[in-house]
Order: C-alpha cells, then sequence, then structure tokens
C-alpha cells in the first residue's frame, strides 16, 4: 500500500502504511487482551468460560475467538466490576442513562483521560478545527460524555473552549453571537434549535465566524448535513463515539472527504459481525459494529456489541478505515408490519420537502396485533398557510412507495414538534 503523504499537524500514524498500522495494532492488542485477562475479574471468568486465552492471538483475525462484550455484562456489574485497575487509580467515572434502571458506568486512568483528549483533539483539527480557535461546546456536560470529552479534547488542542453545555437556547444563542467561535460542537438536532433561535433573534447564521460544526452522538442523514451546511453557513462533519469505548472522538469525519468517520484504529479496533450470527463479515458488507480498545487501562473493552448498524469502508483522508454514516441502532429500528424501518429514513424523505421543518418525531401505537406509525412534522416558518392536507397525502405517498410501509402523517405549526437539548427523541412508543 502507498503511503499517505505526511501532512503538517497530523500524527504519524495517521498517514502511516497499512503495514505499519497493523503491526502496532497487533501490538496493542496482545497488550490490552492480556491487560484485561489479568486484571479484570469480569474478563478472566469471560474468557476462561468460553475457553479462550490471550497466548492465542497470532493475528488480528484471532480476535474473533474471543466472545462478545454486553451493556448487560456492564449492567451485571454495576458500578465499578468492569474496572481493571484499582479504584484508587480511577480518575473519573461517566455513566449513561439507560432508558430503564441503573445506568451503565465505565471509568477513566489519567492515562485514558490523556488518550481521550488527544482522541477529540486529532477529530478537532479532521474537522478543520485549529488551535488558537474558539470551540462552543453545546454537548451536556455531567455523566454524559459529549461535554466533558469535547472540552479536553479542545484545550488538548489549543482552543479556547466556551463550556456551555445543553439547553438554555436563549443563552446559547446571545453568547454565540457574542463570543463568535469558529466552531461548535453539538448534536445536530439540537444545532437545528440553534439555528433557529439565531434567525428568530434576527441573525444570520451563515455571518457569524462559525466555520465548521462537529455534530454526533445521534444517527444523522447527508440532507441533514446539506440542510445545516446551508442554513448556517459551515463545514458540518459527522463525530462518533459510546461511552463504553471512551467518547465521543472514536471516529471523526475529516472535512476535506466528507465520506464517513475515519475510525481512530491505533486506538479502537473495529469489526463488523453479523449481528444474528455473530460472525465477522468482510469490508463493505452491512452488520453491527463492534469495538476492541487498544491502550484502555481502567476499563478495557473486548470485542463490544455496539448495537450500531454501519459497514466499514477502506480508508481515504487518512490510513484508517472509516465507517458509513450510521444507519442506526440496531434497537432503534421499527419493524411496521414486517417491514424494517429507521428514523433517519423518514429524515431522508422530509427534507426533500421545502414545505417542512426538519424537526420530527414518530410515533408508534398497536391496534389489535398491528403497529401503527405516525410522523409527526411542522410546517416551516414562511410556510404557514400551506394546504397541509395535500402535503400530508404528499408524503404519506413517499413514504409509502421510498419506505414500503403507511403510516398517518400530522403536520403541525411551526414549533409543533418537541425540540431537542441534546440527543433527540425520535422515535415516540405508545404501545405498552
Ligand atoms: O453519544 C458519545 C458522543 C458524544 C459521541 C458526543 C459524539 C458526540 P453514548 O451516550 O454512550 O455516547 O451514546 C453512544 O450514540 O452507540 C450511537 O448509537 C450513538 N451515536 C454516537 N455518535 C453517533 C454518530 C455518546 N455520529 C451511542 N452517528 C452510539 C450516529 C451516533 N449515532
Amino acid at each position: 500500500m502507498p503511503m499517505l503523504k505526511p501532512q503538517q499537524g497530523l500524527h504519524p500514524i495517521e498517514t502511516a502504511s497499512v503495514d505499519e498500522l497493523r503491526a502496532l495494532q497487533l501490538q496493542r492488542l496482545r497488550w490490552s487482551l492480556n491487560h484485561a485477562y489479568t486484571n479484570s475479574t469480569f474478563y478472566r471468568g469471560h474468557f476462561d468460560s468460553h475457553g479462550v486465552h490471550p497466548d492465542e492471538l497470532r493475528s488480528l483475525e484471532d480476535l474473533a475467538r474471543f466472545p462478545f462484550t454486553a451493556k448487560q455484562d456492564l449492567r451485571d456489574n454495576y458500578p465499578f466490576g468492569m474496572f481493571a485497575v484499582p479504584q484508587s487509580r480511577v480518575v473519573r467515572v461517566h455513566a449513561s442513562s439507560g432508558t430503564t434502571g441503573k445506568p451503565t458506568v465505565v471509568g477513566y486512568s489519567k492515562n485514558d483521560i490523556d488518550t481521550w483528549a488527544q482522541a477529540v483533539a486529532r477529530s478537532i483539527y479532521a474537522a478543520g478545527g485549529r488551535p488558537g480557535d474558539k470551540v462552543h461546546v453545546s454537548y451536556g456536560y455531567g455523566l454524559f460524555t459529549g461535554g466533558l470529552g469535547a472540552h479536553y479534547g479542545a484545550e488538548a488542542l489549543g482552543c479556547m473552549v466556551i463550556p456551555m453545555s445543553g439547553g438554555q437556547t436563549e443563552k446559547q444563542v446571545m453568547l454565540i453571537r457574542d463570543f463568535d467561535p469558529d466552531v461548535i460542537m453539538v448534536t445536530p438536532s439540537y444545532m437545528l434549535n440553534i439555528v433557529d433561535e439565531l434567525e428568530r433573534q434576527g441573525a444570520d447564521p451563515r455571518q457569524l465566524a462559525l466555520r465548521t460544526g462537529i455534530f454526533g452522538a445521534e444517527p444523522w442523514t447527508d440532507s441533514m448535513r446539506r440542510e445545516l451546511e446551508a442554513r448556517a453557513g459551515i463545514d458540518a462533519v459527522d463525530i462518533y463515539g459510546l461511552s463504553e469505548v471512551i467518547g465521543p472522538g472514536v471516529a471523526q469525519e475529516c472535512v476535506e472527504s466528507k465520506d464517513g468517520p475515519t475510525v481512530w484504529e491505533d486506538w479502537f479496533y473495529p469489526e463488523i459481525i453479523d449481528p444474528a450470527s455473530g460472525e465477522v463479515v468482510p469490508d463493505g458488507e452491512e452488520g453491527e459494529l463492534v469495538f476492541t480498545s487498544l491502550t484502555k487501562e481502567a476499563m478495557p473493552v473486548i470485542r463490544y456489541r455496539t448495537r450500531d448498524l454501519t459497514r466499514l469502508l477502506p480508508g481515504s483522508a487518512r490510513v484508517m478505515r472509516r465507517i458509513g454514516k450510521i444507519t442506526g441502532r440496531s434497537d432503534d429500528m421499527m419493524i411496521i408490519r414486517g417491514v424494517n424501518v429507521f428514523p433517519t429514513q423518514i429524515e431522508e424523505l422530509l427534507l426533500d420537502f421545502a414545505e417542512l421543518s426538519p424537526h420530527y418525531q414518530i410515533e408508534l401505537t398497536r391496534s389489535g396485533n398491528l403497529d401503527n406509525m405516525a410522523v409527526k412534522v411542522e410546517l416551516d416558518r414562511g410556510s404557514e398557510s400551506v394546504e397541509v392536507g395535500q402535503l400530508g397525502r404528499k408524503l404519506q405517498h413517499r413514504i409509502k412507495t421510498m419506505i414500503g410501509v403507511s403510516s398517518a402523517v400530522d403536520i403541525g405549526q411551526p414549533g409543533s414538534v418537541e425540540r431537542s437539548q441534546g440527543k433527540a427523541k425520535r422515535i415516540v412508543d405508545r404501545r405498552k
């Protein structure tokens, strides 16, 4: 494989040869499996009960012999049972709120916090951020990894951080207008709110210094990218991550190619599996994304099943492989009368209608044994007088022909769809 040209500001591994990258991964993978087996009661028991030992790893492909780890394992070992270092070496915990019951807890050593900051700094750079930039962070601060993850990364890159956190939309917008940030880090659904509020206050978002939006923590489509880029006059790029693996910054889309997030494979080893059989599928095929941490100390994850559905694609702007935009989580897949539907498919269609705003929610109800879907949308500002009956029928027809399901459509006035302050709630399930 030809080496990419080293570029200013990039870590040498980002432009190394594939062979160099694979050699580093194998060395780190050996370390990580041994570390997990030696220092985590959970992983020792897990490997032993599957009859595997870290010494059996001779090539990267041998990873497939090792058992998966799932969210349930974190729940079963709540709160600190997954740690592979003494609690005295854990300098931070985060947690993600499950829909029911106890949250899942993750822990970081000092080195893990540094790795994470480097991963996010590299991500911001790939997105087009540079040292000296002002970075407005609207991901929530607290147990969620978004705010603090973005914050440490922006500082590590040498940016001025504006730690706004989520919510207080009017104040967000005042600070954005007064402080003139170059970069904003926020969920794409909340960015829509921010843009709406800027416009409501009579500001033209395209006239601001804002140059780059680093959007993630929820699925979003290329149509949403075009919408946000046009309305805010920015480059909108995708950041991916999950708490169990480290937080934001597991993968980042490069601004020069905008072709799906590059996985920072020197720290996080990706596989795609068939979610039903658990078999590894070849690169390019769609399946469930699985990650193994290569350097994490406090809470290594070995073959962690993310539930996110995507594909692995060859490297483009960097040597590392990319993931396609996440179609959705297997948990978010709705099965409507036998047809699999993801909210992102609905998003794609909605954004084709100039009369509709990009805010939406999907409501599921049951009548007898049948599931019903209703899409709640609203008119865009300026389109209040549009005849909704006809527009609704048009949208219904599009959903039927493009996705193959019959759906009710409810078009409200501007502002009628619930707004997100962080991760958008796309599905309202009233079937229970
Ligand atoms: O959402 C970490 C994060 C914060 C990523 C800020 C990006 C920006 P969790 O709360 O553990 O962590 O949720 C992880 O969110 O498994 C995906 O289902 C979803 N997700 C995260 N980023 C993306 C993305 C953070 N870019 C879960 N596209 C993941 C689609 C995403 N889904």
